[in-house]
């Protein structure tokens, strides 16, 4: 699981997973394992095409409980088509197939998994997977624009090659975005209307036509913000230097390359946001270009002067509206308090994460941070070494009770 992805506060919580007849069927066993990752508890129904695919055991084997087969199985009881509409947060479908959309889309119950659906009523999350020639059927269109209109949320299908060779729509879309739309299904929607900005990664700064000056942040830790605050119901912008992370298609995601493009781009979006986050490690220095071109070795060394960035966090500090929440990062070599309490004060900011990049667990391009959180209120709290996407739900709580 990537970093950014590693969500685990979902103990307590369930999800109900349907599995269709499709080659595809395989995948959700390894969707299981991200899902109860979690902390989430999964059920599971296979249809009995998906059963010529996977088995129940396999499912059962990898923690999924209780794990349903054909309607009118004695061990299985008389009521197992109400049961995970009564103990669910949400349903899944993945992979669902034409056949299964369009018994969801015209209300059939005469198999488990389309009486469990019908009986459900919290949220539908599909995940298409069929031959693109059943995925642009009219018929399939059709069925889908019904669920869609009925609030179901499709993840995917995606575009390329299939099990047989053909080639466009109608593969099952990548399993972090399946994960991620069944974890925002179960997920308390508390930041639901909230526009959130934030930028993240590091900048590139170019001083000739292919080398740079620039960090070693990967955006781990803004991308963990990004997809909490998603999860949690948020609009979200992402304003991203060069980095190689997956983000959930329903973020808002603007890719810049240098500090001043990450400037522009994010006080465009600053406007109508009402909180705004800065993870990015923006360079404070760019090197004035060599000139045009690519600049020659033989021609011996090279002498390079900086000038100094935009700072992007200090202008929204200075253009932030009456209402609009502003938190900042601060990494530190050495006195962690002091420095946060000067940058929180200087850029105007409601509440600032400082960590010590020195510290083990808490560096660029760690899985996990150790912060000291400050608000502008005096409230300071040391948070052991943690994960950041646990580090971005708290920061997210915190931003939260600001607000309240
Ligand atoms: O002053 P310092 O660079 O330590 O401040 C760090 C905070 O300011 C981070 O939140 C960072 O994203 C933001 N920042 C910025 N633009 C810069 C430099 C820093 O937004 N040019």
């Amino acid at each position: 699981m990537q970093a950014h992805l590693a969500f685990t506060g979902y103990l307590g919580r369930r999800l109900h997973l349907g599995v269709c007849g499709s080659v595809a069927a395989y995948k959700s066993l390894e969707l299981l394992r991200m899902l109860t990752d979690t902390g989430l508890a999964v059920s599971a129904t296979l249809t009995a095409s998906a059963e010529r695919f996977v088995s129940r055991l396999g499912f059962e084997a990898l923690g999924a409980a209780p794990v349903y087969g054909p309607m009118f199985d004695p061990a299985q009881g008389p009521f197992a088509h109400l049961e995970p509409g009564q103990v669910a947060q949400a349903m899944l479908v993945a992979p669902a197939t034409a056949n299964t959309l369009a018994r969801l889309a015209h209300g059939l119950a005469d198999d488990q998994l389309s009486s469990q659906a019908l009986a459900f009523p919290g949220p539908l999350v599909l995940a298409p997977a069929m031959n693109p020639r059943l995925w642009d059927a009219p018929a399939t269109r059709a069925n889908c624009d019904i669920l869609r209109a009925r609030g179901a949320v499709f993840a995917g299908p995606a575009c390329g090659e299939m099990a047989c060779g053909e080639q466009g729509g109608g593969r099952l879309a990548p399993l972090e975005e399946i994960f991620t739309a069944a974890l925002r299904a179960v997920t308390v929607q508390d930041l639901a209307g909230v526009d959130v900005l934030l930028t993240l990664g590091p900048t590139r700064e170019y001083f000739d036509c292919v080398r740079h000056w620039s960090n070693p942040s990967t955006g781990v830790m803004g991308a963990a913000l990004a997809v909490a605050a998603w999860l949690r119901g948020a609009r979200v912008h992402a304003v991203c230097g060069p980095v190689s992370l997956w983000l959930p298609p329903g973020v808002h995601r603007v890719d810049v390359t240098s500090a001043r493009e990450m400037h522009e781009a994010a006080l465009d979006l600053f406007a109508a946001a009402q909180w705004a986050c800065c993870t990015a490690a923006v360079a404070d220095f760019r090197p004035e270009p060599y000139g045009p071109g690519k600049f020659k070795k033989e021609a011996g060394g090279l002498a390079v002067t900086f000038t100094p960035n935009p700072d992007i966090l200090a202008d929204m500090g200075r253009r932030r509206a009456p209402g609009q929440r502003l938190c900042g990062f601060a990494a530190e070599a050495a006195d962690l308090e002091a420095q946060a309490r000067g940058k929180l004060r200087r850029k105007n900011l409601d509440l600032i994460i400082a960590n010590d990049v020195t510290a083990p667990g808490c560096g660029f391009a760690a899985p996990t941070n150790g912060v000291l959180a400050l608000d502008a209120q005096g409230r300071l709290e040391r948070w052991p070494v943690l994960p950041k996407t646990e580090v971005a739900w708290r920061i997210w709580d915190w931003m939260l009770a600001l607000s309240a």
